[in-house]
């Protein structure tokens, strides 16, 4: 028996060989752990020998995909809290800066960030300081927790480790804090809905999505292991113990411009339902209604994820350039791949917002909105970078001519995430003035882009079994 990749798993009764995997793999990356408040600290080591003995001092705070699944189970019973979420990520160069020779085989976990020059991102020397030197930056440590009072403790107590191994440096940390609307749904900085659809790794899960969402038969939430983890090259026995790529991106929101270019929208549009003009750039209203299903918000309880753009081929209800679309078509077409090929795309993401806000970010006002320091901490687990985050930032999100099965203009890069290379401008773009009808389709200025990226890394989060053996 080997452990399973190429389906969802039944954690519950899982093999011998999937219950070790499990029990030496990090949380958070099969399922997400809940991480309202955390903070990431961004380490540099001097010299390996340290650097080990300052990872096998994390041992006794990281727990196990197990331990975590059975925390959520017992809180359903006993509504005792689980404990905080530790996890722990090295780069490429954090391997070499530790001596570990088998590092893992991405090739653009090997590259960096930095080496992929299509994903257009500004110029290093903006970014924030601990992402510009990817010579010096070696491992993330995240810490996180639903309450900020057992995060800070668990934070005081890794920071204690830091200090007691002073080869290890921290060259920076990053608050995540995470906003909710008024329905208690978890929300962007632009005011949207986000993390609704996510690829689902356990049956327990599916069912539950099944049964108790919108349901479960447009579209599939399953996806195989094999989207997420990859053997640990550097653990005893990697043929057992997994891991998981990190990609994380420090995306600063413009909040105030991109309110302003939405209703600059609504207008050149013509659009009586103002509110249409933000969905039709995300995919979603703010109450993360798909836009493609409904003319208009409220249908939010539960926010749907059961749709597709089967009967909006001509994009006249959420157009191609729909944030969520962008990045997931959902089967509706790409470069001619098959349903298969595009689903291996999508990554689980584990995004948190950052930054404080002292108005209402759903309030309908534009003058309040902040321009600057605050943003999303874009975090995903893939098992293939190349063909995960990079495929969807580079070929669907900043690439105007996706998807290409588009009779007529190109749709435009994505309004939220698109980068094109510096001093190029966005295109237009093209939307339905009424909802559903393809006649009545406009070409218009494209939003400015309002996101700017100011940093980021590849990590990738080792099995338990890699620590213990250091
Ligand atoms: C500041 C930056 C970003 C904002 C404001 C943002 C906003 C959103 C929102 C509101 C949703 C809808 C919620 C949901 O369906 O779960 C969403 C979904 C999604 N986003 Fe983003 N996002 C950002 C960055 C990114 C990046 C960098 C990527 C990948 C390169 C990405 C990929 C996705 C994907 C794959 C989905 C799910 C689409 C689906 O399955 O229908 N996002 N995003």
């Amino acid at each position: 028996m080997a452990v399973t990749l190429n389906t969802s798993i039944h954690w519950t009764s899982a093999s011998a060989d999937d219950l070790l995997m499990l029990e030496n793999l990090q949380p958070n990356i099969l399922k997400e752990h809940t991480r309202d408040c955390s903070t990431l600290l961004f380490l540099k080591f001097a010299q390996p020998d340290e650097g080990k003995a300052f990872l096998r001092s994390l041992v006794p705070h990281l727990k196990s995909t197990i331990d975590h699944l059975q925390e959520i189970r017992a809180f359903k019973s006993t509504k005792v809290p689980g404990t905080p979420y530790v996890g722990v990520g090295l780069t490429a160069t954090g391997y070499a800066a530790l001596a570990i020779d088998n590092v893992p085989s991405d090739a653009a976990f090997q590259h960096g960030m930095q080496g992929n020059a299509d994903l257009h991102d500004p110029d290093v020397a903006t970014w924030d300081v601990p992402f510009r030197n990817p010579a010096q930056l070696h491992g993330v440590i995240i810490i996180g927790d639903s309450k900020l009072a057992p995060m800070s403790k668990k934070l005081a107590q890794i920071q204690a480790l830091i200090t007691a191994h002073p080869g290890v440096t921290v060259l920076g940390s990053q608050d995540g804090r995470a906003l909710h609307n008024s329905n208690g749904d978890g929300i962007e900085h632009f005011g949207y809905v986000d993390g609704r659809s996510q690829p689902l790794f356990f049956d327990e899960d599916i069912t539950a999505q099944r049964l108790l969402t919108d349901g479960a038969q447009v579209w599939n939430p399953a996806f195989a292991l094999q989207q997420a983890i990859v053997s640990d090259p550097a653990a005893p026995e990697p043929d057992k113990h997994f891991g998981s790529y990190f990609i994380f991106r420090k995306l600063e929101q413009n909040v105030k411009r991109f309110k302003e270019h939405e209703l600059t929208f609504a207008n050149t549009l013509g659009l009586d339902d103002k509110e249409r003009a933000g969905a039709m750039l995300l995919g979603r209203f703010e109450d993360g209604t798909p836009v493609t299903a409904q003319f208009a918000d409220g249908n939010h309880n539960p926010v749907p994820n059961n749709f597709n753009y089967g009967s909006d081929a001509e994009g006249s209800k959420c157009p191609f350039l729909g944030h969520i679309r962008k990045t997931n078509p959902r089967g509706s077409g790409g470069f001619g791949q098959s349903e298969e090929a595009e689903r291996a795309h999508l990554m689980p993401r584990r995004g948190l917002t950052y930054g404080l806000r002292t108005d209402n970010p759903n309030d309908g006002n534009i003058q309040n909105k902040p321009e600057k320091d605050v943003g999303l901490l874009f975090m995903a687990f893939n098992s293939n970078i190349g063909n995960q985050f990079e495929f969807t930032q580079v070929s669907w999100a900043n690439n105007p001519k996706f998807p290409e099965v588009v009779a007529g203009p190109f749709p435009g890069v994505d309004p939220v995430i698109g980068q094109l290379p510096k001093g190029t401008p966005r295109a237009t773009v093209h939307c339905p003035v009424e909802w559903g009808n393809p006649d009545t389709v406009k070409t218009v200025a494209s939003v400015p882009q309002a996101v700017t990226m100011k940093g980021g890394a590849y990590f990738f989060m080792p099995s338990l079994a890699f620590f213990h053996a250091l």
